[in-house]
């Protein structure tokens, strides 16, 4: 084993496994965009080109690309995950955690609130 892996494994790895939080005053922002049609058309158009890969095309976190990543890609059909606010989704999606890009400068503030409207539909429990 060479120095190099172990250094690049610790820096893929670190906190990581912390609880993933939005701060308070992220989480209190609303969702300016309505949920219609129009909006959930965009966030799955967005959804089925830029996150299905490692979250699952149904949002089961089951994506071919996330499979072995630690943390895993969250699954976004479950209650504790729709428990969260439009707004600490919106902040997740915007400053990304390790193997979770940020789409701050990929998707328009106006298409990151689409594919929260859009993560909301695909709730199963
Ligand atoms: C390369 C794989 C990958 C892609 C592509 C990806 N994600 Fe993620 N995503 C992850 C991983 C891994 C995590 C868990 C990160 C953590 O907890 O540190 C995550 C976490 C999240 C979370 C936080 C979930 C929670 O439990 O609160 C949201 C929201 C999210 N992703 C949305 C998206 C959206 C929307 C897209 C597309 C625009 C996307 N992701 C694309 C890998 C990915």
């Amino acid at each position: 084993m060479h120095l190099w892996m172990l250094l690049s494994w610790h820096v893929i790895t670190a906190g990581d496994q912390e609880p993933w939080v939005a701060p308070e005053n992220s989480a209190q922002v609303k969702n300016p965009v309505e949920a219609g049609t129009k909006s959930l058309q965009t966030g799955k158009k967005i959804y089925t080109s830029f996150c299905w890969s490692c979250h699952g095309t149904t949002g089961m976190g089951d994506g071919p690309a996330g499979a072995g990543m630690v943390p895993k890609p969250a699954a976004f059909t479950t209650s504790e995950f729709q428990n969260q606010t439009d707004g600490a989704i919106f902040w997740k999606i915007s400053e990304g955690r390790g193997n979770m890009t940020s789409y701050k400068s990929v998707l328009t503030s106006n298409e990151r609130w689409s594919v929260v409207n859009y993560l909301r539909t695909l709730k199963t429990e």
